[in-house]
């Protein structure tokens, strides 16, 4: 099962319409299928996120350049409280050149959420992934490279954005440190990152942010390692974001809420921030059938009260999901099997995974 997130590479357009159709017809007309009830951000003070599209590169779910982006705008901005960039905030896209930058999109999500009173997370700026090509073949003084890279764009940032993907996606899921253009060129990479960052901006939550860490004990050893040798030698980190891209079976709730409480024990801010709960993991499913939907509000539901329950209200960063609508979300086009992995249908409208949301968001104070 593909539940190891490596060698992402950014497509021009995605092809998101694909999936868009396949789950509209999932109830009788007659029968009311629009879950009642205030937006999920008058339901509670903690941040609801959700990741756009913004860049003209991802013309499906950009809140610029879609056909649909005024709509996509309103939902974003009726029901959540946080927004992160799907994309544009990636090195490739807001550094493209070593002496370029490219604010533009992110300016714009920034502009956008401040009107609409939301919280902005920043993702992300060390990642051995969506490099641009100039980074990823550069031969000059690389301390002082990442060093331009992290202090300018935290810099740009630092009115608007309350917290940082700092490093993502650093160790592999054995615990041992990922190979990558950082590890390569610039010893105790991930310590620098840090300081750099702090540095930049001293009132920004400082995260690290990983997959698998929710399921994979040794993978969350090693990040709890680092936290751990951090704090002795004064480098700074406030919290762990957990991807949780996960599905209806895994990992179980038992090893979810063992992995929040090693990071509550050691004080370490916990976010979920890339949820998306996939329904088809064994492709057997053609659509979301009534029954697939109604288990989908269930682990909704069971997944944010294991993180309200675990979690107490000074160390809860927030809760992301990865993207508005099923027909935009990732997850079909990286696993490469159908899937409605999010909380609004291709129609914009709430599904009972939302309701599961809801429930459990107004169950726990
Ligand atoms: C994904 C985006 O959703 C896609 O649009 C893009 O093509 C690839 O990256 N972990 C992360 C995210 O930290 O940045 C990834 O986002 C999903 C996995």
């Amino acid at each position: 099962m593909p539940r190891l997130i490596t060698h992402l590479c950014l497509v021009a357009a995605i092809g998101l319409a694909a999936c868009g159709g396949s789950q509209s017809t999932n109830t009788t007309p007659d029968t009311p299928t629009q879950p009642s009830g205030p937006m999920l951000r008058e339901q509670t003070s903690l941040p609801i996120g959700v990741a756009l599209g913004v860049g003209s590169f991802e013309p499906a779910s950009s809140i610029r350049y879609s056909p649909q982006a005024s709509q996509l705008r309103h939902l974003a901005a009726s029901e959540f409280s946080s927004v992160v960039a799907e994309n544009v905030m990636k090195p490739e896209y807001i550094h493209p050149q070593e002496q370029q930058y490219h604010w533009n999109d992110g300016d714009y999500l920034v502009q956008f959420a401040q009107q609409n009173n939301m919280h902005i997370h920043g993702h992300t700026l060390v990642w051995h992934n969506a490099l641009p090509s100039w980074m990823s073949n550069y031969s000059g003084n690389w301390e002082s490279m990442l060093a331009d890279h992290i202090t300018t764009i935290v810099s740009h940032y630092s009115d608007s954005i309350n917290s940082w993907d700092v490093v993502n996606e650093a160790f592999l899921d054995d615990g041992s440190l990922r190979s990558s253009i950082w590890s390569s060129h610039i010893p105790d990479y991930l310590a620098k990152a840090y300081t750099l960052a702090r540095a930049a901006d001293p009132d920004a939550d400082l995260y690290y942010n990983d997959y698998n860490i929710e399921a994979m004990p040794k993978k969350l050893d090693a990040v709890l390692q680092m936290v751990t040798d951090f704090r002795t030698r004064n480098i700074p980190i406030d919290g762990i974001g957990f991807q949780m891209h996960i599905d209806r079976y895994w990992p179980s709730t038992a090893e979810i809420r063992q992995a929040f409480s090693r990071c509550v024990a050691m004080g370490l801010k916990v976010r979920i921030s890339e949820l998306d709960i996939r329904m088809n993991p064994n492709n057997t499913a053609t659509a979301l059938t009534p029954e697939l939907a109604e288990a989908q509000r269930q682990r909704y539901r069971e997944v944010i009260t294991t993180y309200l329950s675990t979690v107490p209200a000074e160390l809860r960063g927030g809760i992301t999901v990865w993207g508005l609508t099923d027909a935009l979300s990732w997850t079909p086009w990286y696993y490469k099997i159908p899937d409605w992995p999010l909380l609004f249908d291709a129609s914009f409208q709430r599904k009972p995974a939302w309701t599961g949301m809801s429930e459990a968001l107004q169950a726990t104070p």
